[in-house]
């Protein structure tokens, strides 16, 4: 052990790994799945980034369960959930989301702790994104509503509400008058009545202080404690690499870091604690709202994608963009996250296809570009360079040994594999839990 209780090398490598999970694409890749089976293996869940605009979806017998701000771990009943201070909470969803799994005999008492210094998501700032929103015209980003913008927005700029300062009301109300006054810009459209009428639902977030008591935790000293009793993380990540504030497709992005330093800094953790990073990745590509998406197939490949995939958003219902594999930002994403593994999923989407494409490269005036570029100008004018492998055309949903796969399926895992220089762990071959092979 360091003087800090984290253990040194030598000390890990007899120990489980505490694993990050992150998606590698735009988000939806099938995080919720992974985590929850390697959930098994640990002792703690954390989310360390985003609020209830992710949408994490598990599949246990007959019973769907989205989770949107609270870690997916809920679902098993011996595990702790942690929400960092990364994260930014909406009260009001986290006890519906509360409400809900208590409603499906899931408890949760003693086993959620939210940090104190996590921000708030406050009526106000899911009234501004959407007059924002309104007032982007063409140039709209699509977010979730879920006020997760303008709530790192007030983080950013030094005026948020986090939820320890739910407990002094006289601060409290001063950040509500402050923040409703200084953002009248936004909130102009508004008329007197609403104005009054959204001050008064913001100072009445205040009324969950008793119900949040019991949860509220400094979740850092918390996982640092846990560490040094020789408890076992897994990090649960939320959205997708390109989604990422600084490293997505910006400004078509949310609005902070889903990829793995995050964890660091959305949990109080040092980077001496992570000892693997799973790269979800989805066979395909899909994407919600707007932003460029190379890959994009808006004919008969898309829509058996979005069919086959059942590709709509778990948080909104929104359709999902569907297209081919990206070789070039999952080998950006995998550079920036250090990804040492993949989960692959939805492989058994690809069941139908008599050929598959997979984009190796971009080409832009008339060179080949093989690294991402934040550039969205360029991006726009470039064009997919694809390699085409056969479809295998035979029914993967459910396998659950390698051996049981077709040959061009497990051709195509190789190809991926060679491509990505990243071992792949674990193939997901359908939505529920047991539909997995682990290699
Ligand atoms: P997340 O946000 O990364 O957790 O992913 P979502 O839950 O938003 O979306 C993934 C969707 O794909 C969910 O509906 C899952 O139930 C489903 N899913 C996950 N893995 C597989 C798989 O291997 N095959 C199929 N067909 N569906 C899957
Ligand atoms: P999970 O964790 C897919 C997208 C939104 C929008 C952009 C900004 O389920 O993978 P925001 O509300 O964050 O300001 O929206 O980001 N987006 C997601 N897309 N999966 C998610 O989460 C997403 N969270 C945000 O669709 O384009
Ligand atoms: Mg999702």
């Amino acid at each position: 052990m360091n003087p800090y209780g984290y253990p040194t090398k030598e000390l890990k490598e007899k120990e489980m790994p505490n694993r990050v999970v992150v998606g590698t694409q735009w988000g939806d890749e099938g995080k919720g799945k992974i985590v929850d089976i390697l959930t098994e293996e640990a002792d703690i869940v954390a989310r360390f980034s985003g609020g209830a605009n992710a949408g994490h979806t598990v599949v246990i017998d007959d019973q769907t369960f989205i989770l949107h701000l609270i870690p997916t771990g809920i679902l098993h009943p011996d595990k702790i959930c942690v929400i960092g201070n990364g994260v930014v909470v909406d009260l009001e969803h986290l006890f519906y989301e509360l409400d809900e799994l208590r409603k499906r005999n899931i408890t949760f008492q003693d086993r959620l702790l939210v940090s104190q210094s996590a921000h708030l998501v406050m009526p106000y700032h899911k009234v501004i994104e959407r007059l924002e929103e309104e007032a982007r015209g063409r140039n709209k980003i699509a977010p979730t509503g879920k006020g997760i913008g303008p709530a790192y927005r007030d983080k950013i700029a030094r005026c948020g509400i986090r939820v320890i300062d739910i407990f002094n009301q006289n601060l409290f109300k001063q950040r509500v008058e402050w923040n409703l006054k200084t953002q009248n810009d936004f909130l102009k459209k508004l008329s007197r009545k609403e104005l009054i009428s959204l001050k008064k639902e913001s100072l009445d977030v205040s009324k969950f202080r008793r119900r949040i008591k019991p949860f509220v935790s400094d979740t850092g000293l918390f996982l640092n404690e846990a560490t040094k009793e020789g408890k076992n993380i897994l990090f649960e990540g939320a959205q997708g690499a390109l989604l990422d504030i600084d490293f997505g497709t910006y400004p078509f992005c949310t609005s902070s870091n889903t990829t793995v330093g995050a964890v660091c800094t959305g949990l109080g953790v040092p980077p001496t604690c992570i000892d693997e990073v799973i790269g979800v990745t989805k066979a395909y590509t899909t994407r919600v709202g707007n932003g460029p998406l190379l890959t994009e197939q808006q004919n008969e490949v898309g829509r058996l994608l979005q069919k086959g995939g059942n590709e709509f958003g778990a948080t909104t219902g929104r359709p999902r963009r569907c297209g081919w594999l990206d070789l070039v930002i999952l080998r950006y994403s995998f550079r920036i996250n250090g990804i040492t593994k993949i989960a692959l999923t939805k492989l058994d989407v690809l069941d139908l296809f008599d050929k598959i494409k997979v984009c190796v490269g971009y080409k832009y005036k008339n060179k080949l570009m093989t690294e991402f570029t934040p550039d969205l100008s360029i991006l726009e004018n470039c064009k997919p360079v694809y390699e085409e492998l056969p479809g295998w055309q035979k029914e993967t949903h459910g396998i659950t040994d390698f051996k049981d796969l077709p040959d061009k399926a497990k051709k195509y895992l190789d190809y991926i594999t060679e491509k990505l220089e990243i071992p792949i762990f674990l193939i997901s071959t359908g939505s529920k839990r047991d539909q997995i092979i682990f290699l």
